[in-house]
């Protein structure tokens, strides 16, 4: 299959590519030696293919689980990644995004970053001849809804036609939780305050791929039979500067505690992208509860990176021989 260019938002994805990437994810999870040369529906994996490829990722903001990920899943597909904090890069000295970008695009097969304006990303995939992939921006964090969709599906054995419901923030997760769930035939509840709504960009992909979403204040109509219950830090990378004025906004009414998750079906997931604040937008009861698969879930970022680097690797490689074929018989003519 052949992928788009960049990963920016997950609106670059549709639902055969959400499959697959979750299916490439599952094989690899079962072991890379079955999955190595494995033939599974239209595809077989060559993971020769991934050997010596080097993924640049640039960090404008802290990072545990994307960049120890993504570090991993490189190595453990052959290639390796080279991190890079902003601040010891030209980056931070004034050299312009895309200078960096036609830079780096003659060392590494891809780039990722972490950028605090989503423009930056954009800015990146615009100048770089390499695939690149948004590691959160303050609009969206496609990878993240990448490892949840995995998760959901392990764990409840399916993904359409299941409710997930929103508390809090309409931040960068919940945008790419949306069109994860367009994409995958989830119906999603959102439930936050007025002016914390998820972007109109994320809604109108909705509205435009016969997704359901629906936006309400009460949480606890959110939450109601639901399957699936997330939250997310209610002051995101930042937003630091609204911490005080936040928490008064959201707090209590929007934590996800005993009383509230009680009320999703008795067998709901809790879900958290984490780092979580824990006492602010969930409970330690909750988060280490029974519902809890917040483990389960920081660790399918690994496995669904790699099926991601895998797939856009490879239709890299697959976009550049087509290039060159075509320059070769231009030449001939
Ligand atoms: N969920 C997530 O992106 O975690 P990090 O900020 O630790 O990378
Ligand atoms: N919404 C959070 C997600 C962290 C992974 C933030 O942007 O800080």
């Amino acid at each position: 299959m052949l992928m788009q260019k960049d990963l920016l938002t997950l609106m670059e994805l549709d639902s055969k590519d959400v499959a697959e990437i979750l299916s490439i994810a599952e094989m690899m999870k079962g072991g890379m030696a079955k999955a190595r040369g494995r033939r599974r529906g239209r595809f077989r994996l060559n993971m020769a293919r991934l050997k010596d490829k080097v993924f640049v990722m640039i960090f404008q903001k802290p990072s545990t689980r994307t960049r120890v990920s993504f570090e991993v899943a490189m190595r453990e597909l052959g290639g390796y990644a080279i991190t890079l904090n902003v601040s010891d890069i030209q980056l931070s000295r004034g050299e312009s995004i895309e200078d960096t970008a036609r830079t780096l695009s003659r060392y590494a097969d891809a780039i990722g970053a972490r950028v605090y304006a989503h423009d930056d990303i954009v800015r990146l995939a615009r100048a770089a001849d390499v695939p690149v992939i948004n590691m959160l921006s303050d609009l969206y964090h496609p990878c993240q809804i990448l490892g949840d969709l995995l998760t959901i599906k392990e764990v409840k054995g399916k993904l359409a036609g299941l409710t997930l419901a929103w508390v809090g923030d309409g931040n960068n997760v919940c945008n790419s939780l949306i069109i994860g769930s367009t994409l995958t035939g989830m119906i999603m509840k959102i439930a936050c305050p007025r002016g914390y709504e998820p972007s109109q960009d994320a809604l109108n992909f909705a509205r435009e791929h016969n997704g359901y979403v629906e936006i309400m204040e009460d949480p606890r109509e959110a939450v109601m039979d639901a399957d699936i219950v997330y939250t997310d830090s209610l002051v995101s990378m930042g937003k630091e500067a609204e911490r005080e004025e936040r928490l008064k906004v959201f707090l209590p009414r929007y934590q996800v505690n005993d009383d509230l998750i009680a009320l999703a079906k008795s067998d709901a997931i809790f879900m958290h992208c984490l780092p979580a604040k824990r006492g602010e937008e969930v409970t330690d009861s909750v988060i280490d509860g029974p519902h809890s698969v917040v483990w389960q879930q920081a660790e399918n970022r690994l496995h669904a990176q790699k099926a991601l680097l895998y797939l856009m690797l490879t239709s890299a490689d697959m976009r550049y021989r087509y290039s060159r074929r075509r320059a070769s018989r231009g030449r001939s003519r």
